[in-house]
């Protein structure tokens, strides 16, 4: 049998038509930037994600680049993330001149620590940014407490988290800004690039939307330096096709992650953990395995594709060595980075194949 790590052809095909009448409409329009479309993701998206706003763009690193423009990051500023992440976070503090500052993760949910964010806040922060990872949410309440306090922006970093909840609100409508990815495999995925940026707040909403168009207000009216970063409409409307189904594929996530959990429960693999306070989407099922890499190879013989979320702490890449940090600088990052292999998890997935995966562990641990 083979099971790929994630199959974004059996989602198209179960929804062919759809989309690509979707698709049709979009090119009969006319109408391939802005329009229609985008104001009904948009309306869509954060609807479902309980944010007053929602400005769609092509793509969630330029969501988070927004989101700090907006937030006035610049040289000489902090930005407090997790170094266990997709590069996208440090990558735009540090074009917006100023430095990420890592705090280590809980080893369990491989989320930031609240207190490592409190006791990082200094003058200099001028962002905070939690990155709820595989779709699990960070815990929020202590984290907006402190940015609070001194009055800093919390930027959601939500590329892996639509639909995720923590406690009764759903992630991205509890900082000030969230950012979204649609990036293919996402668990809202289009078929290109794509992003969004939402927020309660009508001022950041404004000077975003602006910001995406060249800092544009009206016509040939720049209030700002801006970019130009759209999203186009036949993402948009490859999205709206699958916006329809998101709770019950995110559902779906939540089932195969379950049956994981219980066919895995007594092998030397750590499952995942999911927080009290969190509605975990499973964007990614990721274990903690003995000999992963080992494990990683067996499974690749057997068929089942995996991947590993993610080698390396951001603190330790070759592109972040000025900032000066060395191995065990975030000690329960640099343990993730060697244990953490993540399993195929898409909502096509079928039960058999989850048994098959399963057995596959199995029999490597048996003979190992
Ligand atoms: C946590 C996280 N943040 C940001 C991004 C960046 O999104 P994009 O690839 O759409 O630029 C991704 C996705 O790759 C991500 O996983």
């Amino acid at each position: 049998m083979k099971v790929p790590q994630i199959d974004l052809l059996r989602q198209y095909n179960s929804m062919k038509d759809d989309i690509d009448g979707n698709i049709a409409e979009v090119f009969s329009s006319g109408a391939f930037v802005m329009g229609k479309w985008i104001k009904e993701i948009e309306e869509k998206v954060s609807g479902l994600m309980g944010a007053r706003r929602g400005i769609g763009v092509a793509s969630g690193t330029d969501a988070l680049d927004l989101a700090m423009m907006a937030c006035d990051v610049g040289p000489g500023d902090e930005v407090i993330t997790s170094p266990f992440s997709f590069v996208s976070v440090a990558e735009v503090a540090i074009r917006m001149g100023a430095k990420p500052v890592f705090v280590d993760i809980d080893p369990k949910t491989f989320n930031m620590i609240p207190e490592q964010v409190e006791a990082a806040i200094n003058d200099k922060t001028k962002a905070i940014v939690p990155v709820h990872i595989y779709g699990q949410s960070v815990d929020m309440d202590p984290m907006m407490e402190a940015a609070g306090r001194k009055g800093i922006p919390v930027i959601e970093d939500a590329a892996q988290a639509i639909g995720s909840r923590y406690k009764d609100k759903p992630v991205g409508s509890i900082g000030h800004l969230a950012c979204l990815s649609f990036y293919p495999t996402k668990n809202l995925g289009c078929y290109g690039d794509g992003g969004m940026v939402l927020t309660n707040d009508d001022e950041l909403g404004n000077k975003v939307s602006a910001l995406r168009k060249h800092g544009q207000v009206e016509k040939y009216k720049y209030k700002y330096i801006g970019i130009n970063s759209r999203l186009d409409s036949i993402q948009a409307a490859i999205l709206l096709a699958k916006a329809k189904k998101i709770e019950a594929w995110n559902d779906r996530r939540r089932s195969v992650a379950s049956m994981y959990n219980e066919k895995l429960a007594d092998l030397p693999v750590e499952t995942p953990y999911a927080a009290d306070f969190a509605y975990h989407i499973y964007h990614q099922y990721t274990l903690k395995a003995r000999n992963r890499d080992g494990l990683q190879k067996f499974l690749g013989e057997k068929g089942v594709g995996t991947a590993i979320h993610y080698p390396l702490g951001l603190h330790l890449q070759e592109a972040y060595e000025p900032l000066g940090h060395k191995l065990g600088d975030f000690p329960n990052c640099d343990e993730a980075a060697t244990k953490v292999i993540s399993l195929p998890m898409f909502p096509e997935i079928t039960d058999e194949e989850v048994d098959y995966i399963c057995g596959a562990i199995r029999e490597f641990y048996a003979n190992a």
